[in-house]
């Protein structure tokens, strides 16, 4: 399986004037191509992680450079502009077989669905350069002025101020994984998340003596301690945080409140009650005013144990809250991408009666064969590579025969997918990922940051105004 695996992962690599810079997201000629002939910034991240594994380095080093000149193409949609340092979500390699050239198209949102710019593709980016650093030992490429001033520019985006009282970044529905509305906007963990290792594996690439990196460090530091306290304390959700929030009161105002978002003890959904087990947790799914989405995103909580944004107590309760909740969120297929699925009238207005998300399916509780790695990552990181193992045995058993899909439908994963694509290329990558991690545990140190123990970690409630 492993050797199938790569040659179809070599399949779907693209090549710009001869070299190669991506794989496309998916190599299915029965199905319509509509964009899945492209590289995805966020589809390639597994694919550039097998192959820095497996030693190649070229192809991540081109991509990470390719990226980076798209950065700084004027990107408008009608007539507005967008920040200079967004990255695509995704770009095309155009030949042209009569003058025997090739170009390059990018997306930033202007042809997508919905029209949502990708917050994760920057970065995704910046992960991708960290990893491709620590896997290759090359400073080089970090180094480059051009890639500095990426990651700035990209930083920039993020760290500009505003009206937020939060820490955290507010976002459009749809500008990540889930790219189409799903009820994410707002503050969506996987965006938290990622924000926060970007944040991190921004400042171990960033050079010192730069002019003006002094202050953006400084920032860095700021943004990365107030959103380390907001995570940790306001999305968190265990049994003990649950029934805190099923007695609050509403109505508090002033700087002692404890409920401080005026969230409606009434709203918790019932499903929650019986999903939490006695023993784990999880970061929910978004927190703003009077709204919490209890529920349960896979990539947002690996990515918050990888970056350590999740304290290493809170890292094991993920884990232990898997563990517990297998048959949700493993089933027959990992993973689950979220839990519990929408449906009926919450699904008419949540999704707008979106077809393709309707309940168990795609985003909208379906199950994704690419979450594997992230999955296995956090295993080998919190110490339980047994579960990663059982995981993957489960993946084995019909990946390679159901020819590699996209996801898979059903309260257990037991279904391909509606409309999902075979020879999906970060299902295969993602299955490879997850193999080489368990093989060579030291491939973690590409994805993952230990615990800074310089961050501060009050988690007392009612202690964040200062005066
Ligand atoms: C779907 C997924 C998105 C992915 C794209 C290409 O739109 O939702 O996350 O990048 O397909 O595979």
């Amino acid at each position: 399986m492993i050797g199938e695996a790569w040659e179809h992962l070599r399949r779907s690599i693209v090549y710009f004037r001869g070299n190669p810079v991506g794989t496309i997201a998916a190599n299915d000629s029965a199905e319509e191509v509509l964009n899945y002939n492209q590289v995805f910034v966020r589809d390639f991240v597994p694919s550039a992680l097998a192959f820095l594994m497996n030693g190649e380095s070229d192809i991540v080093k081109n991509f990470l450079l390719k990226a980076l000149r798209l950065q700084a193409w004027e990107k408008r949609i009608d007539n507005f502009t967008l920040g200079q340092g967004a990255m695509p979500a995704s770009f095309k390699v155009l030949h042209d077989p009569v003058r025997r050239t090739d170009t390059m198209v990018a997306d930033f949102g202007e042809s997508a669905i919905g029209r949502v710019a990708p917050v994760d593709s920057g970065f995704w980016w910046i992960i991708l350069l960290r990893a491709y650093t620590r896997s290759t030992g090359d400073h080089s490429l970090a180094d480059m002025p051009d890639c500095q001033r990426g990651i700035k520019l990209i930083l920039t985006l993020c760290l500009a101020e505003g009206f937020d009282t939060f820490p955290t970044l507010l976002c459009a529905d749809g500008c990540c994984m889930v790219d189409r509305r799903m009820g994410i906007y707002g503050y969506p963990i996987e965006i938290q998340a990622l924000f926060f290792m970007a944040l991190r594996c921004a400042k171990t690439m960033l050079k010192q003596e730069a002019p003006g990196n002094k202050e953006l460090l400084e920032r860095i530091d700021k943004r990365l301690n107030a959103l380390s306290y907001h995570m940790r304390n306001y999305f968190w959700l265990d049994h003990h945080q649950l029934n805190s929030i099923y007695r609050y009161k509403t109505e508090e105002y002033s700087h002692t409140a404890v409920n401080k978002f005026n969230v409606i003890p009434e709203s918790i959904p019932d499903w929650v009650f019986d999903f939490m087990p006695m023993r784990g947790g999880y970061f929910i799914g978004n927190v703003s005013p009077a709204r919490m989405d209890f529920r349960w995103f896979l990539l947002g909580n690996c990515v918050a144990i990888l970056s350590s944004m999740a304290t290493s107590e809170q890292a094991e309760a993920i884990m232990d809250l898997i563990e517990e909740r297998w048959e949700d969120l493993v089933g027959e297929m990992p993973l689950k991408i979220s839990y519990p699925a929408i449906e009926g009238h919450e699904w008419r207005i949540v999704t707008g009666f979106d077809p393709k998300n309707t309940r168990w399916s795609y985003h909208n509780g379906g199950s994704w064969p690419v979450l594997l790695w992230l999955l296995t990552a956090a295993c080998v990181k919190t110490g339980r590579p047994q579960m990663a193992r059982r995981a993957i045995e489960q993946a084995e058993q019909r990946l390679s025969l159901d020819g590699w899909p996209e996801y898979y439908d059903g309260k257990l994963g037991r279904y391909i997918g509606k409309q999902a694509r075979k020879l999906q290329t970060w299902s295969i990558a993602g299955y490879l990922v997850a193999k080489m991690l368990l093989e060579d545990p030291t491939h973690l140190g590409m994805v993952s940051l230990d615990e800074d123990r310089n961050m501060k970690t009050l988690m007392t409630r009612s202690a964040s105004w200062t005066v």
